[in-house]
């Protein structure tokens, strides 16, 4: 089993570009294929086409985010192809973004009424905006003419900013799908691909902060090691990530009053105007489990000066 796991795994299919041009040819495939059952005189079709792209566009970057927590948590095989790998996979995502932007920019040139009334909104186009400027500098500097002029530290913000801020951005349409607007203003169903969206973006999250927690401390996966921690950090830390768990599938009960608490200073109010994903109400579960996997774990250089002493 493990031989032909291999194999597929080493297979030039499964690998580099032959891998991009496969997985993108599918999503050409697919887009193209709805773009020919659909009415573009009609500006619902247009908007229904910028939501059949995203959804082939998520996944991919979902497996972007989750390459290096993989590496962290299940180091093997499996994981040395996810990390790979995952420029490439980068690549389609950005080919089925690239659809979503035709979309929109048929939206909003040949039906610019539609597209101000039912679609314009002035924070979701600023983070929508902001989105693809990073898609776009994450492609220019994938390819090595380009990546040569970026210090690696300037290269790693570039990509790493990029991939949570649009892991972030399509990780909270999701949660707003779930959690918001089937209870307020428009009454809509959440559809299953909303669930499973923010079901496996909230995993995906779930375990960079795992592998964070891992990095910093390994006895949190070590059941003996784990066992002898303090009393209190075990309470402290097991309830906080215990609340996000409770807390990522119940956003319609919190929602509100969390919400309204938040946005009580002026400035805060000011800032939801504008600032990406202000104030965060989809990310505070992802917090919360933050906030107890910190508790579990200590920093290694803290246990090695208390070791010294
Ligand atoms: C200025 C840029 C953008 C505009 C104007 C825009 C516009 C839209 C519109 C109109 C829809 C709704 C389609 C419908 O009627 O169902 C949509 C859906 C969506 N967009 Fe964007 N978008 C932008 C950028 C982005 C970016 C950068 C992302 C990042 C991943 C993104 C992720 C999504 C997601 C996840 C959906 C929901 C898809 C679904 O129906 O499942 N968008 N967008």
């Amino acid at each position: 089993m493990n031989i032909i796991l291999v194999n597929i795994l080493k297979h030039p299919v499964s690998n580099g570009w032959t891998l991009f041009w496969l997985l993108s040819s599918l999503v050409n495939i697919a887009i193209t294929s709805a773009v020919s059952h659909a009415n573009l005189a009609s500006p619902e079709d247009i908007s229904y086409l910028i939501g059949y792209s995203v959804r082939w566009a998520i996944p991919f970057i979902y497996f972007v985010v989750a390459a290096s927590s993989i590496r962290i948590l299940f180091p093997g095989i499996v994981s040395n192809w996810w990390i790979r790998n995952r420029k490439y996979v980068g690549l389609v995502f950005a080919v089925a973004m690239a659809w979503q932007a035709i979309f929109i920019f048929l939206l909003s040139t040949f039906h610019r009424d539609y597209y101000f009334d039912e679609v314009f909104y002035f924070r979701d186009e600023l983070e929508g905006s902001v989105g693809y400027i990073f898609l776009v500098a994450m492609i220019a500097t994938s390819f090595r003419a380009a990546r040569k002029r970026f210090s690696t530290l300037q290269w790693n913000l570039i990509h790493k900013s990029g991939v949570y801020f649009l892991w972030a951005y399509a990780f909270s349409v999701y949660w707003w799908n779930i959690f918001y607007y089937q209870y307020n203003e428009i009454y809509t169903i959440p559809k299953y691909h909303d669930y499973l969206f923010y079901w496996i973006g909230f995993l995906v999250f779930s375990l960079r902060v795992l592998a964070w927690g891992k990095a910093r401390d390994n006895d949190l996966f070590q059941y003996t090691a784990f066992n002898n921690k303090g009393f209190l950090s075990k309470l402290f830390g097991l309830t906080s990530i215990s609340l996000a768990i409770c807390a990522s599938a119940t956003g319609s009960l919190w929602y509100e009053p969390v919400s309204r608490l938040l946005l009580t200073p002026a400035w805060s109010n000011e800032l939801s105007l504008w600032l990406p994903f202000w104030p965060l109400e989809p990310f505070l579960p992802l917090l919360l489990l933050g906030i107890g996997v910190s508790i579990l774990t200590q920093p290694r250089q803290q246990t090695i000066t208390s070791l010294q002493k």
